[in-house]
């Protein structure tokens, strides 16, 4: 088996919590991968990266890392605006590519991206972790062996306090800030999984803070026969369940979005039919980096997991809503 060579772009917070997991991936012999090199804007910061993470070679900018030739995948952490033009510099010198949610800031970018990677004949896939866990793979098997029958409505919840800080990409509209791109994209993409990537009616409610971005948001998207519901911010803690109601009995995620706690079907009359708690191995990445991993060797240019389809649907439904709430990054 081909040992695959990984390296990270950008060294930022969520960079630090995938490096992690790549290492821990790196430690099952099986898996045959490394995570070779990371880059970053500064020579220092990524050389102070590298150190802490136990990563064999440094840049000091990110067109250094793409033209390493002994790397196969690069996983872009940067933040939401940045994505469409380091993709490309990724998938132009050759890179299979994870990228991370949101994929890109609207539909047409993510388009030019998947485009360009089948012309290349490479993997591309949005980082949609959520999708790759166990507990939400198990609450899509029971949906989809129909053990809560016809589904009726999902309502799913993701906040979270962060304090205000203009210097916060999370705030700041020029580099894709905002509720709905940072937190939605995750409810969002769990009511798609379970009733379709094209609702018939989507409504967007949200409040826009100080730097014009919104803070928090609720979106219904009214499909023929169901309902789906969001809501997420920046402004509260929050219980980030997830329900699945049917008209034979419901799914209930607790803390669903961090899947560690326990995920039950009951049945129509309140019963509990099943329940489990299917803890993360590592720290929740390692299942997406095995999937990246799998399709590559394979020879996959995207996961069945993630589709390109669904990726494309979700960021337009995003779009929708961003010009609902008056959100312009451009
Ligand atoms: N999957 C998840 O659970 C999860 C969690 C959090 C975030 N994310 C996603 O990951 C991405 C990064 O989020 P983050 O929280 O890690 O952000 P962050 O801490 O702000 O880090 C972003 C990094 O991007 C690089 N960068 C390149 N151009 C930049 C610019 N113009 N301004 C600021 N930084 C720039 C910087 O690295 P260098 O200076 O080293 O180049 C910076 O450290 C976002 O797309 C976000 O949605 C995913």
């Amino acid at each position: 088996m081909k040992k695959l060579n990984w390296g990270i772009l950008a060294t930022g917070k969520i960079a630090e919590t995938v490096a992690k997991s790549m290492k821990y991936m790196e430690s099952i012999k099986e898996n045959n991968m490394e995570l070779l090199a990371v880059a970053s804007r500064s020579a220092d910061k990524a050389e102070d990266f590298a150190k802490r993470h136990g990563v064999k070679r440094a840049y000091g900018s990110y067109e250094e890392l793409v033209s390493d030739p002994d790397i196969d995948v690069v996983y872009i952490a940067t933040p939401m605006s940045c994505h469409y033009e380091n993709a490309k510099l990724c998938l132009n010198a050759g890179k299979h590519v994870l990228c991370e949610k949101s994929v890109t800031i609207n539909a047409g970018e993510f388009k030019e991206l998947i485009d360009l990677a089948k012309e290349k004949r490479l993997f591309f896939m949005e980082a949609m972790w959520m999708k790759c866990q166990p507990a939400f793979k198990k609450a899509k098997e029971w949906a989809e062996s129909g053990k809560v029958g016809r589904i009726k409505m999902i309502k799913a919840d993701f906040s979270n306090v962060v304090p205000f800080d203009e210097n916060d990409r999370l705030f700041i509209k020029n580099l894709g800030g905002g509720a709905i791109l940072d937190l939605g994209v995750y409810p969002i993409t769990f009511v798609c999984t379970f009733l379709g990537t094209r609702p018939e009616e989507i409504h967007t409610y949200s409040h826009i803070g100080k730097t014009k971005v919104d803070f928090d948001n609720s979106i219904i998207l009214k499909y023929k026969d169901a309902y789906g519901i969001t809501f997420c911010g920046f402004d509260f803690e929050n219980e980030n369940k997830a329900i699945i109601v049917g008209d034979k009995g419901r799914i209930v995620m607790g803390n669903w979005f961090h899947c560690t706690a326990e995920t039950t079907l009951y049945d129509d009359m309140g019963n509990v039919l099943d329940k489990q708690v299917l803890p993360f191995k590592f720290n929740g990445y390692e299942y997406e980096i095995e999937e990246v991993n799998k399709c590559i060797r394979e020879e996959k240019l995207e996961s069945d997991i993630i589709t390109h389809s669904d990726t494309f649907d979700i960021m337009k439904i995003m779009e929708t809503c961003l010009n609902q709430a008056d959100v312009k990054f451009k």
